[in-house]
């Protein structure tokens, strides 16, 4: 796979300058102001002709992987949906979408895991990267740059974002007590954790009530983020639609509020050394998630030189995450960034969990799926249709071997290339003359049938596009497959097998559905897509003839000559 890294550089520190203004904060009885709960509105994204006059690359993000343990399915599918996403920008011809993903290498659960290892922590992580990595590579995503957060310039970007903070008046230094979860990286209040009995050793230890992790006590000095200074503003942009699916958004809305705290954003060295030492204070170790979240602008060139955010990419237009982290990415990221005067992201899109037997895929319980196996046994392209076909953005989806069979027999198989078989053995040869008839107004007078098959035809391409630019790539493609099953039962009345050249409407029909339909998967399945495409002989010399443009009724004139037909999705060797 090609990688272009074109879109992101690294911009020198030279001609930055220290914001001078010191932003206002609101003091701690301010920050419990309690608002109604709101139903919030989803937003409405721009459409290809709107964002024509930006300037700024469209960026697509993956949340970056904890490198302590494999990746699993689940984060196959954060890959994927990024990646859709990314692709589907590229089919609408922003040809220089960007698209990050990478690896989140610092704090104590790395830490931990090295030293589990019997590891120096640089080599654990440099070895354990890779897999991440080869796991991108295998799912065949169009990433633009893989960021590890031990990179020097991340480390950079990192301590100039803090020196920021600091310099503007949010960082501050206070004693801190409260329960913290190694396996989240997180600080839990009180209320929110819960006594659990350990059913292997009989003993009880604390755990968060949300999550079910293990938490410790701590009590330490450390720096402060007055993230209590940003609730108004918080509200507000949530209120923009920032969040979605927008059930998300109104959890969001309705926890920020009943009031923030200020985040805690160190840890002493003594009990954290693996990570970014605080600029000044090497006794200091940066909190991970305050690390981890700068990757997306260290790859957009942060710190930026004055104007050039933009044109790198910065602002993020999506940032995809699952729903155990949207916290993190839609109260801490956008108030850090609120306190830097940066561009907040457009739209942090969460998704559910992958589960297997109703409980969540996750490495520290061990119930997972080698993404790797999954891809070698179905195909890839199989698997990025079945995840984004059955992956729930609300609420979670099982995950079971005989799902991905049932789907890819049905919908692929017989669906889709069962159609393109049939449709391009039908016409025995001469469906380069019927398109030719269907492209000029020869074809014979449509009857109702066609006319109604004709209009639906017509309108699938629009509404792809308008729930692809509403972040739902799963509505996208359960749309692309209600048209193969619409075509395959239009196909069937029309029986053109018993008369082709009267019949040859019908033909052509269901040759455009396929060329649209093809063109319109290539963001899920890009090999197989191009496969079909490759097969009905859309000229591939043409890259417009294979874009979103290209996908409208009668809009290609030469298809089609020597098309033959091939077996596109092979029978499944299925194990007893
Ligand atoms: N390192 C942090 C993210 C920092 S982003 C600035 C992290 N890493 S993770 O490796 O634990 O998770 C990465 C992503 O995988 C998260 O979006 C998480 O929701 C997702 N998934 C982890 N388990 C999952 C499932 N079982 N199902 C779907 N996604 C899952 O969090």
């Amino acid at each position: 796979m090609a990688i272009s890294r074109a879109g992101f550089r690294s911009v020198s520190w030279a001609g930055q300058f220290l914001a001078s203004s010191r932003a206002s904060w609101r003091c701690a009885p301010c920050r419990t102001t309690t608002r109604p709960a709101t139903t919030i509105r989803p937003r409405r994204f721009a459409t290809a002709a709107a964002d024509s006059t930006s300037k700024k690359p469209y960026y697509v993000t993956t949340p970056i992987f904890y490198v302590n343990a494999a990746p699993h399915v689940g984060h196959l599918y954060t890959m994927v949906l990024a990646d859709v996403i990314k692709r589907w920008r590229t089919l609408i011809g922003d040809n220089d979408a960007q698209l990050l993903t990478g690896t989140d290498e610092h704090g104590m659960k790395i830490q931990q895991a090295a030293l589990a290892a019997e590891m120096d922590t640089q080599a654990f992580c440099d070895q354990n990267y890779k897999t991440f990595e080869a796991l991108a590579n295998a799912a065949n995503m169009d990433y633009n740059y893989f960021i590890r957060t031990t990179e020097p310039a991340h480390k950079e970007a990192v301590q100039y974002f803090w020196e920021m903070l600091s310099h503007r008046g949010y960082i501050y230094t206070a004693k801190h007590e409260g329960w913290y979860s190694v396996s989240d990286e997180t600080f839990y209040p009180q209320t929110q954790v819960q006594k659990s009995l350990d059913p292997e050793t009989g003993h009880t230890k604390m755990v968060s009530i949300e999550t079910g992790k293990e938490v410790e006590w701590s009590s330490e000095t450390n720096y402060h983020f007055r993230l209590s200074a940003f609730q108004e503003r918080l509200l507000d942009l949530y209120k923009t639609g920032f969040i979605t699916p927008s059930i998300y958004g109104t959890n969001v809305f309705n926890s920020v509020s009943e009031g923030l705290s200020d985040l805690s954003i160190s840890r002493p060295t003594e009990r954290l050394s693996w990570g970014i030492p605080v600029p000044g204070d090497n006794t200091q170790t940066v909190y991970v998630w305050l690390d981890a979240l700068v990757n997306y602008l260290t790859k957009a060139g942060y710190p930026f030189a004055p104007g050039q955010g933009s044109s790198l990419g910065w602002p993020a237009d999506v940032h995809v995450v699952g729903k155990d982290i949207v916290r993190f990415h839609s109260v801490y990221w956008p108030a850090f960034l609120m306190a830097l005067d940066l561009p907040v992201p457009r739209n942090v899109l969460v998704h559910g969990h992958w589960t297997i037997n109703r409980e969540k895929m996750s490495k520290s319980t061990g119930n997972v799926v080698n993404p790797f196996f999954a891809i070698n046994r179905f195909g890839v392209d199989s698997m990025r249709f079945f995840l984004i076909y059955q992956g729930a953005l609300v609420g979670d989806a099982d995950y079971d071997n005989a799902y991905i069979i049932r789907d890819y027999q049905k919908l692929l198989q017989k669906g889709l290339g069962n159609l393109a078989h049939r449709a391009i053995g039908c016409a025995k040869g001469n469906l380069r003359s019927y398109i030719e008839n269907g492209t000029s107004g020869r074809l014979p007078a449509a009857t109702l049938a066609d006319e109604e098959y004709e209009a639906m035809l017509k309108e699938v391409p629009n509404k792809v596009a308008e729930l692809m630019d509403n972040l739902n790539p799963r509505a996208a493609l359960q749309e692309i497959t209600s048209l193969v099953d619409q075509t395959n039962k239009y196909f069937h009345h029309a029986e053109p097998w018993k008369n082709p050249i009267d019949r040859q409407r019908s033909l052509y029909n269901v040759a455009e559905s396929l060329r649209i339909a093809s063109i319109l998967l290539q963001p899920v399945m890009p090999t197989k897509a191009n496969e079909l495409l490759d097969m009905l002989q859309v000229d591939k010399t043409d890259p417009a003839k294979r874009k979103f443009a290209a996908a409208r009724y009668g809009s290609d004139l030469d298809y089609g000559a020597n098309a033959k037909k091939s077996v596109l999705f092979p029978p499944l060797i299925v194990e007893s």
